[in-house]
């Protein structure tokens, strides 16, 4: 491949080839407006060349594209050799217009040459424009002439219908390789039509273009016979899109084709033109996804007049408009949301608790959407959803391993659950007050360890955060394979509440639990991996733990099951009303062992009367990211990246602000690739995909962690008093010196924009202050720095859980019963109070007491529990409290001190363990 390197020094400074194409038409116009309006010879040729140079960079890009199109695109250059730069000028204006406000996608005019050439960008609002219409393109892939592919173009158009709710442009590419490209690039297709005669490679030049296929196994091709080019294509986009609907045309035969696993290919077309079919096929694979089942039922519920004789007087909006006193109240919302407001399941619609209608079919379509086996709607947000797994799957006495720094939910989904649970550690980011994430080698030695104990036969499941908070991503894969080899029938509960955009992106698609329980499923069915196992089992007879420990495990694929969980909060992340979210099911047991239990904790946490329109935003937002998620994450990334770019290299911001890198959030042990940040000044942005495949763990580029000790400022200052109270820019969370910034699928380049205009204000703010500043003023900023980049409590390791809650004290392994911590603490007579303030705990500690904490105590900021009911109150706990000088602690009173167990109390408890219950092993 010859890639296009005149021109790599400013392209290296592009993360992605659409904000570059934006680019470029934009300087296209600019050049076209300067060559209309030059006045002298010399600059009539300087603008000249710059146009041409322009549109023939544009030319390798626009060929993946249906707007402006093939023909339009050579009438350009036409133009240019006519002189016509008057009309270049109308025409380069109407394309930028119609690109920026995608007005293409709405006037189907727009992709005639003439109306480009003379119409004018407005006229959106003349009767050309079918607003409801709704657009997309479709990739042909095939080595077409210039006028075959005319003829398809015509006859495709030939078939429109008036009514037919979408309308779709071709775009035609000649090889496999420009297909993927296409796929990559164009996040307009919706659909891919593959024909017999494709070559594999393909003769663009441009580099960033090619950055796409770099995120592919590149190998693989390597072994695929011409013949095989079109089923291996379609498999291909199955990995990378796999939303797109794929159409083969094929001269091979049937007995050749069957068998051959072909991706998401609805349909095999055996070298027949029957262009009315494909087109219907089309269309009617597009409106599959577009689709909304309960969100059309409650529309068209909203729209029946109904008489109400059941509870909610706010159905039907009866008791606003009755009112003299909260009119605003309808007034604000309109009236669509009460009448679409009711308590009943009936008239079309279903009931979540039983769904047997569109409910039922909304939430399999979202199991197709996120690639599980069951999907399971919540109105109670991802809080609730984890609650519901744990009592569906754990028993009382059952072992999990959970991640300390986990979300809430699950801590007191163990104690519901009556768990033994053993915390994980993760490793910590001292010099931010921050966790990272469990390492793979914590979670096995556990595993190893428990095994020693004669106790693996307990241990029911792993409980891991993916993605943190700070944006730390798992390999999923991995964890799953390795774990599965200790424990065969392990089930993963990952909490995805941050992560339910992930399956759209195709980097981050291969870390999510759905993803990878798919993949392991097929990998273990597979004679290759059996082989592989066989190998690596007479390899490994024998082997010690430490051994085990250092070595990438297989699972025996006679036991493995493949059981997974993931609770969703489509809220944070994606297109949903509060509090809306989803469990995703690929279990292999799940029918057989975990469904009833499940029903019932299902039950147990769903309200009777969830939130109709919770549920309809479920259903629409899962139509929007099958329909455009791609698109949205793409750019969501694409701004992330920017916005990361600029901070850290504008000179006035990165005085005082710092994003921090991969590097500096991932230690080096868990980085195979060695990547140490997405960009750098001296090598550009780095290949993510190399230590997405690779790295232990990953950095999600969406969210910016911000050092601001450079300020002077707390992380949490800097949040109230500055971003919000001086700018009012919003943001959840901090840490002792630092900020955290989510983008969002709703971030756009303005908004990144603003966002750096105020940081460059804050900068310059602090500048003008410190030029200002007296000598002595000056010495304590400095301090006040220091001690923000210094003075740093390391973060305590979880300590143990005290004796009295550990069924098995003795041998070792550290698993404890915190549900009869928690309930023990209702006794206010066995719980008192230990100041943390002066020294009267180091005495306490001095003399010998074990102090246990009967309550969980969280700190805003970092968020999770420094205590959890039941564990021992270390040094390194107390240490740390101290030095965490923050307002707000869950579960501790300042004025009182920590709650503790009363020593008698504990006492008890040792000679009598009564309310914890030896269970069998
Ligand atoms: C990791 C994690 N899990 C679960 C939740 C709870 O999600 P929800 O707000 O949807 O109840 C949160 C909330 O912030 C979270 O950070």
């Amino acid at each position: 491949m010859k890639t296009e390197s005149k021109s790599k020094k400013s392209l290296g400074e592009y993360y992605s080839a659409l904000q570059l194409r934006t680019d470029r038409w934009s300087a296209l116009k600019i050049a076209c407006e300067q060559l209309v309006q030059s006045n002298s010879d010399r600059r009539r040729n300087e603008a000249e060349r710059k146009v041409v140079e322009l549109i023939d960079a544009l030319r390798p890009i626009e060929l993946y594209w249906a707007f402006p199109g093939h023909d339009t695109f050579g009438r350009l250059g036409e133009l240019v050799t006519l002189g016509r730069f008057d009309v270049l000028a109308i025409t380069v204006r109407n394309i930028c217009h119609a690109l920026l406000s995608n007005s293409y996608r709405r006037n189907p005019h727009h992709h005639d040459v003439e109306e480009l050439t003379e119409g004018s960008p407005d006229d959106e609002s003349t009767e050309n424009a079918t607003k409801d219409v709704l657009y997309f393109e479709v990739l042909f892939v095939d080595k077409f002439s210039a006028m075959q592919e005319e003829n398809l173009r015509r006859t495709l158009r030939s078939l429109r219908r008036p009514e037919d709710p979408f309308l779709y442009e071709p775009v035609f590419v000649p090889s496999l390789t420009d297909a993927l490209i296409g796929v990559m690039f164009n996040h307009n297709v919706q659909a891919v039509v593959i024909r017999n005669d494709l070559k594999r490679e393909s003769e663009q030049t441009l580099e960033l273009l090619h950055r796409y296929l770099s995120r592919l196994e590149e190998a693989v091709l390597e072994e695929v016979e011409p013949k095989e080019y079109g089923p291996e294509l379609c498999r291909m986009i199955a990995k990378l899109r796999p939303e797109l609907d794929v159409y083969l045309f094929t001269d091979q035969s049937v007995e050749e084709i069957a068998g051959t696993k072909l991706g998401n290919c609805r349909r095999v077309f055996y070298n027949q033109e029957d262009h009315l079919d494909l087109h219907l096929n089309i269309l009617r694979g597009v409106s599959e996804r577009f689709e909304a089942p309960f969100f059309n039922a409650l529309t068209q519920y909203a729209r029946i007049p109904t008489g109400v004789f059941h509870a909610m007087p706010i159905s039907r909006g009866k008791s606003i408009t009755a009112s003299h006193w909260i009119k605003d109240m309808g007034d604000f919302y309109g009236m669509n949301i009460f009448l679409a407001e009711t308590s009943a399941t009936s008239g079309g619609l279903d009931s979540l608790l039983e769904p047997h209608g569109p409910i039922k079919k909304a939430q399999e379509m979202a199991a197709r959407a996120f690639g599980s086996k069951q999907t399971f709607f919540a109105t109670n947000g991802t809080s609730t959803c984890n609650k519901i797994v744990v009592q569906a799957i754990v028993r009382p006495g059952d072992i999990v391993l959970v991640d300390r720094d986990c979300h809430k939910s699950h801590h007191y989904g163990m104690v519901l659950a009556g768990a033994q649970v053993v915390y994980l550690d993760s490793y910590p980011l001292n010099a931010y007050s921050m966790y990272g994430a469990v390492p793979i080698k914590e979670i096995k030695h556990r595993l190893l360890e428990l095994r020693a104990a004669g106790k693996l036969d307990r241990v029911r499941m792993l409980l891991l955060t993916n993605c943190t908070f700070d944006g730390v991503v798992y390999n999923v894969e991995r964890v799953m394979e390795e774990c599965l080899a200790i424990k065969p029938d392990l089930v993963f509960l990952w909490d995805e509440a941050w992560f339910a955009f992930a399956r759209f992106g195709p980097a981050y698609r291969r870390r999510t639990a759905m993803y990878c329980a798919g993949l392991l499923r097929e990998r273990y069915r597979s004679p290759e991996y059996r082989a592989a196992y066989a190998e690596y089992q007479e390899k490994m007879a024998g082997a010690d733990d430490e051994t085990l420990l250092k070595t990438r495990l297989m699972p025996d694929p006679e036991q493995v099951r493949v059981r997974a969980y993931a609770c969703q909060s489509t809220h944070k992340t994606l297109t949903a009303l509060r509090q809306g979210s989803m469990i995703h099911v690929h279990d292999q047991d799940f029918k057989d062992e975990v469904e009833q239990a499940f029903h019932e904790a299902y039950m147990t946490h769903t309200s009777t009367s969830p939130n109709y329109q919770i549920i309809a935003s479920l259903d629409i937002g899962r139509r929007q990211v099958e329909l455009e998620g791609f698109e949205f994450i793409q750019r969501q990334v694409e701004q992330a990246m920017s916005l990361r770019k600029v901070i850290n290299t504008h000179p006035l911001i990165s005085k005082y602000f710092h994003v921090l890198t991969v590097a500096e959030m991932i230690p080096d042990e868990y980085r195979k690739s060695g990547i140490k940040s997405y960009w750098d000044p001296e090598h550009g942005w780095s290949d993510i995909m190399a230590a997405w495949s690779e790295d232990e763990f990953v950095l999600d580029a969406t969210r910016i962690t911000l050092s601001v000790a450079g300020s002077g400022w707390d992380g949490d200052t800097f949040k109230n008093e500055i971003l919000m109270n001086k700018h009012g820019i919003q943001i959840n969370k901090t840490s002792r010196n630092t900020v955290l910034f989510m983008t969002n699928i709703g971030t756009t380049r303005s908004s990144v924009a603003y966002l750096i205009e105020v940081l460059v204000k804050i900068a310059r703010d602090l500048d003008d202050r410190l030029d200002d500043a007296s000598s002595v003023e000056r010495k304590i900023f400095t301090r006040q720095v220091k001690a923000l980049r210094e003075d740093l409590p390391p973060l305590p390791d979880f300590s143990c859980f005290h004796d009295s809650f550990r069924l098995s004290s003795g041998e070792g392994t550290p698993e404890g019963d915190i549900r009869s911590a928690f309930f023990l603490a209702y006794d206010e007579s066995k719980c008192e109070y230990v100041p943390i303030a002066g020294r009267a705990i180091e005495k306490e500690l001095a003399a010998g007491r074990q102090l246990v904490s009967t309550t969980f105590v969280i700190p805003y900021p970092p968020g999770f529990p420094i205590l959890v009911p039941g564990q021992v109150i270390s040094q390194e706990i107390i240490t740390f409290m101290r030095a965490l000088d923050v307002k707000e602690i869950h579960g501790y009173r300042p004025e009182l001190g920590l709650r503790v167990f009363t020593e008698h109390a504990l006492a008890v408890l040792e000679v009598s363990p009564s309310s914890i219950q030896e269970l069998p092993t």
